[in-house]
């Protein structure tokens, strides 16, 4: 038996503005996904049929190993809540990649992982995946993806994607945040969905019909990059109000929801910032904080389903039994 483990992760800064060119940060959480592979007459999902209208990630990663003949039987087991901006499809395929790799021989590299599992990402989400959840997942911690990296962090690898509008490239990068004070992450699962092409779409609709909302979006990049210096720097109060004033500008846009706002607002007295994270509409929150319990059992007494999370986890590994 083979298996691998991928972690899930919680966009800091720039989400919905990375998908127009400004950077995104996110960082791997402590909650992921588990693959394991054992050899079989068939190839099976679960103890059913690997299905590629149910399994499209699955199914892409197969054939791009060349493994269609060499049946197997996947077994999944994730901690991450699916369709919630917690990268459960993106460490679904970094974790099936590596644990693909290992079986066959072939190489385990954790970038190797992260551009193969961003190709599947992409299939699956009919040709548009910004690299953000499949780069963290794969290579854990911080990670910076932007158009042009300039410097904030430093340059791991590059991806481009061949679009329905044409190729699209990212820089790749990781900051190290290795701090003897550092803060907790608590994410607060709201109960339902959030369709990301949904949202995106919703976005691309609102900036086309209203120019001054595409200045949100310039300033969601202008904090990121903000955001990015303080958190360079261990200011973790200035990266609580950074991620306060990403949250108005998020929910100017639309993408909060009523229960978003209550388990945001209620956790506000005991964090230094708090903000949706994911592409909204339902999904998560995040809260930055020194009192972790505390905030988990906030968003619990107020209705939601707490994660408490380090705020450096590792990337996706083969796990060796
Ligand atoms: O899939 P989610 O909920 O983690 O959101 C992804 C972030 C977006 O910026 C909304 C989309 C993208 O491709 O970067």
């Amino acid at each position: 038996m083979v298996s691998a483990y991928a972690p899930g992760k919680a966009i800091l800064f720039g989400e919905h503005a990375v998908v127009y060119g400004h950077p995104a940060v996110a960082v791997a959480i402590s909650k992921g996904v588990q693959v394991s592979l054992s050899g079989s007459d068939s190839w099976t999902v679960g103890n059913r049929p690997l299905c590629p209208n149910r399994h499209p990630h699955l199914n892409w990663l197969v054939e791009r190993n060349n493994l269609t003949d060499r049946p197997m039987s996947i077994k999944i087991s994730s901690e991450l809540f699916p369709a919630a901006g917690q990268g459960s499809s993106a460490a679904l395929s970094v974790a099936a990649q590596l644990a693909l790799a290992e079986f066959s021989g072939l190489s385990t590299d954790t970038v190797d992982a992260a551009i193969t599992a961003h190709q599947a990402e992409a299939y699956a989400q009919f040709g548009r995946a910004s690299p953000t959840d499949t780069a963290t997942s794969s290579l854990g911690g911080c990670v910076v993806v932007s158009n042009n990296l300039s410097g904030t962090a430093d340059t791991i690898f590059r991806a481009s994607l061949e679009t329905p509008e044409g190729v699209m490239e990212w820089d790749i990068g990781t900051v190290d945040l290795t701090y003897d004070d550092m803060p907790h992450i608590v994410l607060g699962h709201s109960g339902a969905p959030s369709q990301t092409g949904k949202m995106v779409s919703m976005v691309a609709e609102l900036i086309s019909e209203n120019q001054e909302k595409k200045q949100d979006l310039d300033f969601i990049g202008e904090l990121t990059l903000m955001g990015l210096v303080a958190l360079r720097s261990g200011a973790w109060e200035a990266v609580g109000m950074t991620m306060d004033v990403c949250h108005e500008k998020l929910r100017s846009l639309g993408l909060s929801t009523p229960v978003l706002e209550t388990l945001i607002e209620a956790v506000r007295p005991h964090s230094l910032g708090a903000k949706l994270t994911g592409s909204g509409g339902g999904g998560c929150m995040m809260a930055l904080t020194y009192n972790p319990e505390r905030v988990a059992q906030t968003i619990e007494l107020s209705g939601g389903r707490a994660i408490i999370t380090p705020m450096h986890c590792d990337g996706a590994r083969v796990l060796k039994s």
